[in-house]
């Protein structure tokens, strides 16, 4: 009874034992209930195999759609960029089927995997930024693909007629390829396709007129291509579109005027348009919600259109080098929020608008016509506002707006190290060039070059762009390779402007390596940067490409043009016309590049003058030598001055007009605004009779201002006399004496600015400002002051006595 009772018990304990364990079982396979049909776990082996994606592990027996493979997350966010995702919802949550590939940024070395066929629920397959090769597969055709991205990789071939078949599709992201043909009019019939885009690949023939049934369509881009034709007036069906981009993509002008129907534009670009015909500005009254205009290098000719003033949104307006011209209205204040404004390279007249010169922040209106009064109260370098040659050559300053106005000699040779330090190499002294630059930037400290820069670098998502690339890795190859190491980037348009030159004919070499990119077989070595060239106003190369020229990456490449220089100047422009990658190897622009620039005369320099001396001799003695010496004459001055030769009958300002003959006469005002006020921070100097401060003039012209105590006293005719003879004694190893300013209290002098300050600090001053020369440079410094010296006890009209 008692054995009976326990075996029963027993029987019980096993029976619920037998029952938990299948709950428990039940519940385990209701975990992991849904799981990847097995066809599609032999087809990811298979897309695995092609696409050379090595980090896939089947070898566990694990379901791939569990997440615990680590390659397939079904909780990751969608953007992520490694992931295999699965819809496992299906047959009441037991089935999964892979949805979605996403494998960005991985230089997969492989080809486009026609297996894809075999995941039917496949919806998005997105492989931007690998390394593969090969062709886009037809078979793809019959899939039902929403996402199609293959940005950034080697593929070439056409676009397979096929795509068109695939009716789900709505973004087909092709960019940054190697693909060729026409675009095939059967992508006509993708009427769901909200994103087209095939920037950088080698399209070839017209756009089919078939496309303008993609009227969902939101994004259309295609730049850096070959087409042929001109701008579809068809594009008027797409007025859904928000982005259109058409740069440098071959296709002609003039820009149709359909393009008034597409009124939900937010970021309009087209850029370098192969047109000889020109065009007016294209009617966007109704593109309200505009916050990116940019219509570059498109002949548009005419005035500015009145809408524009109401386009309040505007982030960026770029209309440069384009003819356009009259006036700039003072009504268009209401734009004077817009980030950047570009209106480089046109023909606008009239005096430049208050709301420009007041609050134009990133203005550029360099390379114009405009007039600028001599009055006019703005900075040409330093302020947000490039105003570089922006009034004609006839204007009535007779100058370059914005350049040195007048020469104290011309020089018979250039070298700058762009985006460098200074650097000799042999005889040569490469100038530094290392201003940090920006969107509007003219910078002309150079000592007869400066440079302007028109362009930011858009869509980088970066906050601070950067306009000097340093190299990364080494160029052994040459004996320059200090020039290599940096250079300045330019995302528009860069000039370096080259004046008091010889009118001689010289020798231009433009010293190129490609530092940015690797070859490394990564997507990243897929970058492609094309400029153009133009010296003196001339296209000299179109579509050069550093690396091509050179025969790799990191490769020195020099290349040799001769110049002919007519008016003292020399102007080489670096301009980037849509072509070559932009988001490769990294998001953003890729402009013009340079690494240094050197220019040789072509005719013998006569080798006497003391200019020679400057040419071997580093910039910084010899300007040391003429501090030094005008250093000598104020004192002279002064001592002149107090020892009471200078009577005090007439006021100052009555003497000065005597004195305009012979040297130039400054307002206080000019000054004032020059030295920013005399501020402290541009303060060079101090001397016993006061101190000197570093200024530019609204020209460009730097000077330094040597401000004589002011003792309220009043000189007259002789003392003025003494400074127009002063300023009239000209030598190289003298500082040249612009003229002065005498107003209320103040007593000014303005001479030539000296890049490195004096000789006595180079020589005798804190051991970190001292300059480090060598026994021949010591001995060409005596031999410049000896010079200096002897000129002015004994070679010249006025003798001075030192
Ligand atoms: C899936 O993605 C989420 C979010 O990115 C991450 O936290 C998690 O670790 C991933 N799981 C696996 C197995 O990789
Ligand atoms: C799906 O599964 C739930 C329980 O998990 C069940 O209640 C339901 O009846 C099932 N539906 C079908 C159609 O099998
Ligand atoms: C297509 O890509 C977009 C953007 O990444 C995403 O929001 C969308 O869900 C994708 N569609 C499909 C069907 O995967
Ligand atoms: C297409 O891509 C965009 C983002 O690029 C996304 O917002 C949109 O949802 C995608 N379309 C579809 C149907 O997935
Ligand atoms: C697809 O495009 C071709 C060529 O444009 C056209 O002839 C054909 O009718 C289109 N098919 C459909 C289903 O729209
Ligand atoms: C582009 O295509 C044209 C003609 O098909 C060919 O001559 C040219 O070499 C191609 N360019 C590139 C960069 O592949
Ligand atoms: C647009 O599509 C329709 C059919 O949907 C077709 O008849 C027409 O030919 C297409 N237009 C063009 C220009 O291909
Ligand atoms: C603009 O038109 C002129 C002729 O009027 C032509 O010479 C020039 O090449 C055109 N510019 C561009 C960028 O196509
Ligand atoms: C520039 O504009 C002026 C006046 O509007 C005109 O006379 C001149 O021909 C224009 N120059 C060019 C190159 O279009
Ligand atoms: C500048 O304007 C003047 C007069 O308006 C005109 O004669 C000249 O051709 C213009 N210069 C340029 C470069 O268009
Ligand atoms: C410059 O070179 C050109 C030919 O390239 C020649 O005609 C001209 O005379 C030269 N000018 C000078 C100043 O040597
Ligand atoms: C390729 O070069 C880049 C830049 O030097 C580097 O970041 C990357 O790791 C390299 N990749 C390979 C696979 O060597």
């Amino acid at each position: 009874m008692r054995e009976m009772f326990m075996g029963r018990q027993l029987k019980l304990m096993i029976a619920s034992a037998v029952a938990i364990l299948f709950i428990l079982l039940l519940i385990s396979t209701l975990a992991s209930a849904a799981i990847l049909v097995p066809d599609e776990v032999d087809a990811l082996k298979e897309i695995a195999t092609t696409l050379g994606k090595k980090d896939w592990n089947f070898n566990r027996n694990v379901d791939p759609c569990s997440g615990d493979m680590g390659w397939i997350n079904t909780t990751a966010p969608k953007d992520d960029q490694n992931s295999v995702f699965c819809d496992c919802s299906f047959q009441n949550y037991t089935t999964c089927h892979v949805t979605s590939i996403v494998l960005k940024s991985q230089s997969l070395p492989g080809t486009l995997p026609p297996e894809l066929v075999k995941l039917p629920y496949l919806r998005e397959f997105d492989v931007s930024r690998n390394y593969l090769s090969g062709g886009i597969p037809p078979i793809w055709g019959t899939m039902q693909l929403v996402n199609l991205s293959i940005i950034g990789n080697r593929i070439s071939g056409p676009i397979p007629k096929e795509i068109g078949n695939i009716s789900t599709l709505a973004n087909l992201t092709l960019d940054f390829n190697q693909l060729s043909g026409t675009i095939p009019q059967e992508l006509g019939n993708l009427t769901l396709l909200e994103k087209l885009t095939l920037t950088s690949n080698n399209w070839t023939g017209e756009l089919p007129e078939a496309l303008a049934n993609l009227t969902s369509l939101k994004t259309f881009r295609v730049a850096d291509s070959n087409l042929s034709g001109s701008i579809p007036n068809f594009i008027q069906n797409w007025k859904n579109l928000e982005i259109l981009v058409i740069q440098g993509s071959g296709l002609h002008g003039p820009i149709p005027p359909g393009m008034a129907s597409l009124t939900k534009l937010t970021d309009l670009r087209i850029s370098d348009l192969n047109s000889n015909n020109d065009s007016t500005f294209p009617d966007l009254s109704q593109a309200n919600n505009l916050k990116y205009l940019i219509r570059r290098s498109c002949n548009i000719t005419g005035e500015l259109p009145g809408y524009l003033a109401s386009m309040t949104n505007l982030k960026i307006l770029d209309l440069s080098f384009n003819k356009l011209s009259g006036k700039i209205p003072g009504t268009f204040s209401t734009i004077s929020k817009t980030d950047y404004i570009y209106f480089t390279g046109n023909n606008f007249t009239g005096s430049v608008p208050s709301w420009i010169q007041n609050t134009g922040d990133n203005v550029d209106i360099s390379y114009n016509n405009f007039t600028v009064e001599s009055s006019i109260n703005q900075g040409c370098q330093g302020a947000k506002l490039n105003l570089f040659a922006s009034s004609s050559k006839n204007n009535s300053m007779g100058i370059v707006s914005c350049s040195k106005s007048r020469c104290s000699q011309n020089w018979s040779s250039l070298y700058i190290n762009c985006g460098g330090k200074e650097e000799k190499i042999g005889d040569r002294s490469y100038e530094r060039d290392t201003d940090s630059g920006g969107p509007t930037k003219l910078y002309s400290s150079g000592t007869n070059w400066l440079f302007s820069n028109t362009g930011h670098f858009i869509n980088d998502d970066q906050d601070n762009d950067n306009y000097i690339y340093s190299n990364t890795s080494r160029i052994l190859l040459d004996n320059e390779s200090q020039l290599y190491m940096n250079a300045r980037v330019s995302p528009l348009s860069l000039t370096y402007y080259g004046f008091c030159l010889r009118n001689e004919n010289y020798t231009v070499k433009l010293h190129f390596a490609e530092i940015m990119f690797t070859d490394n077989k990564t997507y990243g070595s897929l970058g492609r940067r094309i400029f153009d060239i133009y010296i003196q106003g001339n296209l000299i190369w179109k579509d050069f490409n550093i690396a091509d020229e050179a025969g790799g990456v990191n490769k020195p490449i020099v290349k040799p043009f001769t110049a002919t220089v007519t008016d003292h100047t020399l102007e080489i422009r670096f301009y980037w016309a849509g072509k070559g990658t932009t988001e490769i190897p990294h998001k953003g622009v890729l402009g013009p590049l340079i690494s240094a620039i050197s220019v040789d005369p072509d005719f013998p320099v006569p080798s006497e003058h003391s200019l020679s001396v400057g040419a071997s001799l580093s910039v910084g003695a010899i300007v040391g030598i003429v501090l030094a010496v005008l250093f000598t004459i104020s004192l002279l001055l002064v001592i002149l001055w107090w020892k009471g030769y200078l009577g005090q009958r007439k006021t100052m300002a009555q003497d000065l007009r005597g004195l305009d003959s012979q040297t130039g006469s400054f307002t206080l005002r000019q000054i004032s605004w020059a030295t920013n006020n005399f501020d402290a921070a541009n303060k060079i100097g101090e001397g016993g009779f006061g101190s000197v401060y570093k200024g530019n003039l609204a020209d460009g012209t730097i000077i330094a201002v040597k401000q004589l105590s002011s003792k309220s006293r009043q000189g007259n005719r002789e003392f003025l006399n003494e400074i127009g003879m002063i300023s009239a004694l000209q030598h190289p190893n003298l500082v040249k004496l612009y003229g002065c300013c005498i107003e209320r209290d103040q007593l000014l002098l303005v001479y030539e600015y000296m890049e490195n300050n004096s000789l006595a600090r180079a020589l005798f001053g804190p051991e970190e400002l001292r300059l480090n020369l060598d026994w021949s440079t010591r001995h060409k410094i005596s031999v410049g002051i000896a010079r200096g010296l002897a000129f002015l006890h004994e070679e010249s009209r006025l003798k001075i006595v030192h």
